[in-house]
C-alpha cells in the first residue's frame, strides 16, 4: 500500500532531477565597426526539469545574449546549449519565450485570440485544440474577456499577459522570459509576478527568468545565477531557500529575503568592480 502510494511521488522527484537545458563553455563576440566585442566569456550551467531559475546581473551583462543564444536565435562564438539532450542550432520547438518589448512581440493586425492562436496555428494543432488551448490560457492570465480586441487596444501589462498567454498555450517544456516586466508599473508587476509562479505550479514547466531586479529574482526564484560585467561569467549561484508559497507582503518582509537581497546586492557590486569568485577567494578587493 505504502509502495502504491510512494511510487509517483519518487517518479516525479526522479523528473525533477533530469537535466533540462545545459549550458557548457557559452562564449560570444560580437563583431562591431571598433572591434570585436566579447559580451560573454565563459557561461555554464545546468537547469533541472521543472525548476524556476533566475538570471540576474548588471546591464550591459550580456543577459539578452546568453537567451538569445539558448533560444537558438544566435550563434555562440564557442560553446553549446542542450535542450533535453539535442543541441540548440536553431528556435526549439519545446521553447517559448517572453520578451521585454511586449509592444513588438504581438502583431497589432491580429486580434489577442489571434495572437494566442498563432504558434500554435504554425505547429498545425488541429483547430479544435487550438480553440481550446486558447481559452484555457487566456483563462489563465485572465484575458478571456479581452479574446476580441486588438493589442494596441489593451495597456501594457494586459499586452504582457496576452504574450504569456501565447508562450503558454503553446505548451512549452522550457519558458525563457527576458527582463518581461520591466516596462510596467509596479502594482502590475507584482500581479505578474504571481501570474509567472502560479503558471509555473500549474504546469510544471522549467522557467528561465532574466531581471536586472535583485528582489525580483528573489521572490521569483528556487535558484538565482548572478552573472558577472560583461565579459561575463556566473558569479555565484544562490539557493533561494524560503519556502514554496510566496506572498508579495509577507514574503518580502521575512529577514530572509533580507539577507538573500544583501547578498545578491554585494555580489552584483563585486561583479560591476570586475572581481570574479576566483579572485574574491584570492583575497583580491
Ligand atoms: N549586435 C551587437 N553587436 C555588438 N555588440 C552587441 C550587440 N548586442 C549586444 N552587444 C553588446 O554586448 C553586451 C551585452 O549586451 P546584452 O546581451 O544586451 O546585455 P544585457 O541584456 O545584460 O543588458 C553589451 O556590451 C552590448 O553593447
Ligand atoms: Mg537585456
Amino acid at each position: 500500500m505504502n509502495d502504491e502510494v510512494s511510487r509517483p511521488a519518487a517518479s516525479a522527484r526522479e523528473q525533477r532531477q533530469e537535466i533540462l537545458l545545459s549550458v557548457h563553455g557559452v562564449q560570444k563576440i560580437y563583431a562591431s565597426k571598433s572591434g570585436p566585442v566579447e559580451a560573454v566569456r565563459d557561461l555554464t550551467f545546468d537547469l533541472r526539469r521543472g525548476e524556476f531559475a533566475c538570471i540576474v546581473g548588471p546591464s550591459g551583462a550580456g543577459k539578452t545574449t546568453l537567451l538569445k543564444i539558448i533560444a537558438g536565435l544566435l550563434e555562440p562564438t564557442a560553446g553549446q546549449v542542450t535542450l533535453e539532450g539535442k543541441p540548440v542550432t536553431g528556435p526549439p520547438k519545446t521553447m517559448a519565450v517572453v520578451f521585454q518589448e511586449y509592444g513588438r512581440s504581438l502583431f497589432p493586425w491580429l486580434t489577442v485570440q489571434g495572437n494566442v492562436d498563432l504558434p500554435l496555428k504554425n505547429a498545425r494543432v488541429p483547430k479544435d485544440e487550438r480553440d481550446r488551448r486558447v481559452t484555457e490560457a487566456l483563462e489563465a492570465v485572465g484575458m478571456a474577456h479581452a479574446h476580441a480586441r486588438y493589442p494596441w487596444q489593451l495597456s501594457g501589462g494586459m499586452q504582457q499577459r496576452v504574450a504569456i498567454a501565447r508562450a503558454v498555450a503553446y505548451k512549452p517544456h522550457i519558458l525563457l522570459m527576458d527582463e518581461p516586466f520591466a516596462a510596467v508599473d509596479a502594482q502590475t508587476r507584482a500581479d505578474l509576478e504571481d501570474l509567472v509562479r502560479d503558471i509555473w505550479h500549474r504546469l510544471g514547466v522549467t522557467v528561465l527568468f532574466v531581471t536586472h531586479d535583485i528582489d525580483e529574482s528573489v521572490y521569483l526564484a528556487e535558484r538565482v545565477l548572478v552573472l558577472s560585467s560583461s565579459p561575463t561569467v556566473v558569479q555565484e549561484v544562490v539557493t533561494i531557500d524560503l519556502p514554496d508559497e510566496r506572498n508579495q507582503l509577507a514574503t518580502r518582509s521575512t529577514p530572509r529575503f533580507a539577507e538573500l537581497r544583501l547578498h545578491i546586492h554585494e555580489q552584483i557590486q563585486l561583479a560591476k568592480r570586475g572581481l570574479v569568485p576566483a579572485q574574491i577567494a584570492a583575497g583580491v578587493l
